[in-house]
């Protein structure tokens, strides 16, 4: 089969490339760096894509790759650090910029065979620090931005193009058109790839692998591993599976309960529950930080495991499959030259020990949720089990922010902050983001302001790319009278109650004002910050296709103030934000 060959540098959307290549109908495979390129000398590969990276190329320790790409005669497309990387071997330069760019932006386009069917000017979007300055010899400027003078280059003779933008993330609205253009015109390839394909290769891998064993998953009741447990009992027939749910007592509120009923109602009789929850509860009692948290629970889950059967780990007659799909990894460091954003639950040291044992199975490894979506809707799933936000595996432990340390002094922050807009402020907690593909971790600002989404976009990317320590901003909608004080505290019982109330308030409001189908997801979050005894809310809805890159959602102002109405009526809520940032350089979750 015609394919085209990503070249993973690291890049939080790599397999991204190679997703938006299938859904094209083309065939993307991603290797390594260090692949030898002569496994690339093969008449099906009819391109290769250079992805982006966290590394700057002048480091010596950053991933390259060998000269002799250049000689294999297919055509190249380097993005970001790709194309980066393309200019330094070929004796062009590479520079710091003055200041790292994440967000949209606007790029003037010449024509080229690249841009095919595109706009004089389009909107792309950026996520980097390097900058290239001086093309290599043969090479033209094809697209330029007011801060990015070199954002796309090419060498028409040699078929060598460069990206600095991303057109593999939904932020740039015609990027399906570029790597289309690249792949069918410019390439060649012809489009051979589709789900139905897939899907029967995934069914005949999965019996492959298993052979005579049995299958034990844990099922959370979340769309991928619903998926997943349907996907094994088809394959295997269900006398070879078995599901677990584990109440770990941080699900939304009666969860567990609902989760059996829907799964036994699609006549699933081998699934089992398991109430760990005051085990999950003991072990995150005094536990502040999120790398931990999640570790800490990533192993509980296995030890529960444990705990329902010591032989599932121990014994060969069992395999453990794992819905684990493919953002789960990349974030987790899963690949060779990635950064680590956040650990996964379902990566944890001792779920990796069993990996390499040739103990688990990961079918959906490859996929983004939309395609296991899809796969679902082929197994014949409903539509409300499919249409489900996603739920993180830790639950609402992730949700739920601890702190065990006086405030620190913002003040500084809080000046550069006011100097952009004024009735705004730096609030003393911290929370995850990813930022040219690395982990950052900052405090949010905040800004006081009516309702004006166009003008939250443009001031939210400008606070985050010109305030170096901050990585999200806040919108407050409501607040008790008084001012913000920061608690001390941790997970306890009381804090997933509160947070159960207000969680559930807000998928009820969002339900019955029909839009909850329109928002890819909407974590409420739990901040130890009080006003009047109390602690705070932070709203979190994001628009997405695959929780890679996302868009705070715009929520029409009626519906936002019915919400934060709803919440401060609930024992213990005494404000209410909502996140107006984007990801990068904000995660979908706070931890
Ligand atoms: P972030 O916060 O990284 O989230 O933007 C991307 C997507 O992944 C979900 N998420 C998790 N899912 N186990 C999971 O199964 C986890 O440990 C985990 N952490 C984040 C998150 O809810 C979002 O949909």
């Amino acid at each position: 089969m015609d394919k085209i060959i990503v070249i993973d540098f690291g890049g939080q959307y790599a397999h991204l490339i190679a997703n938006r290549l299938r859904r094209l109908g083309f065939l993307g495979e991603i290797v390594q760096n260090n692949e030898p390129i002569i496994n690339l000398k093969n008449k099906d590969i009819k391109g290769i894509i250079l992805s982006g990276g966290p590394s700057s190329v002048y480091e010596q320790e950053s991933p390259k790759i060998s000269k002799e790409i250049f000689n294999l005669n297919i055509p190249l497309l380097g993005i970001c650090y790709g194309h980066q990387l393309i200019t330094y071997m070929l004796n062009g330069k590479v520079n710091k910029g003055s200041i790292k760019e994440y967000g949209q932006a606007l790029v003037k386009l010449k024509p080229s065979r690249l841009f095919k069917g595109l706009g004089k000017k389009e909107t792309v979007w950026m996520s980097h620090g390097d900058l290239v300055e001086d093309l290599p010899e043969g090479f033209d400027i094809i697209a330029s931005s007011d801060y990015c003078k070199i954002a796309a280059v090419e060498n028409t003779e040699k078929k060598i193009y460069g990206l600095q933008f991303h057109p593999e993330v939904t932020h740039t609205p015609n990027g399906m058109k570029i790597l289309e253009n690249f792949a069918g015109d410019i390439c060649s390839c012809k489009k051979e790839w589709n789900m139905d394909n897939y899907l029967k290769e995934i069914r005949s891998d999965i019996k492959d692998k298993v052979k005579d064993k049995k299958v034990f998953l844990l099922v959370s009741g979340g769309v991928d591993s619903t998926v997943l447990f349907t996907l094994l009992n088809k394959s295997l027939g269900k006398n070879k599976v078995l599901g677990l749910h584990i109440d770990t007592g941080l699900m939304r509120l009666n969860e567990s309960k609902n989760v059996e009923e829907v799964l036994k109602k699609q006549g699933f009789d081998n699934l089992e529950l398991y109430d760990a929850s005051e085990s999950f509860l003991k072990a995150l009692e005094n536990v502040v930080d999120p790398e931990k948290k999640r570790k800490i629970i990533g192993n509980l889950f296995i030890d529960s495991i444990f705990d329902k059967s010591d032989k599932i780990l121990s014994s060969d007659e069992w395999i453990i499959a794992q819905g684990t799909i493919y953002p789960d990894t990349i974030e987790t460091k899963g690949t060779k030259n990635a950064d680590l954003i956040k650990t996964h639950h379902n990566r944890v040291l001792k779920m990796q020990e069993l990996i390499n044992k040739g103990k688990v199975i990961e079918p959906l490894s490859q996929l983004y949720k939309d395609e296991v979506r899809l796969i679902g809707k082929k197994l014949g799933l409903p539509e409300e089990l499919i249409e489900r936000h996603p739920f993180p595996g830790p639950g609402l432990a992730v949700r739920i922010l601890c702190n065990n340390k006086k405030a620190e002094d913002v003040s500084e922050t809080e000046k550069k902050v006011k100097d952009i807009f004024k009735k705004s402020y730096v609030l003393p907690i911290k929370s995850v983001g990813v930022q040219g593909d690395s982990r950052v971790y900052k405090h949010p600002a905040v800004i006081d302001s009516e309702i004006n989404w166009n003008y939250m976009e443009k001031l939210s990317t400008r606070m985050t790319n010109s305030v170096s320590d901050i990585n999200r901003v806040l919108l407050i909608i409501r607040k008790k009278e008084g001012d913000f004080k920061l608690l001390k505290k941790t997970i306890n019982s009381e804090r997933v109650n509160l947070l159960q109330k207000a969680d559930f308030v807000v998928e009820k409001i969002l339900k019955e004002e029909k839009i909850y189908n329109k928002i890819w997801q909407m974590p409420v979050v739990l901040v130890p910050v009080s006003v009047n005894g109390g602690e705070s809310i932070i709203l979190r809805p994001v628009d997405s296709k695959e929780a890679m890159t996302a868009n705070f959602s715009r929520i029409p102002e009626n519906i936002v103030n019915k919400i934060s109405k709803e919440l401060l009526k609930i024992k213990g809520v005494d404000a209410v934000f909502y996140d107006i940032t984007n990801k990068p350089p904000a995660t979908i979750e706070w931890e």
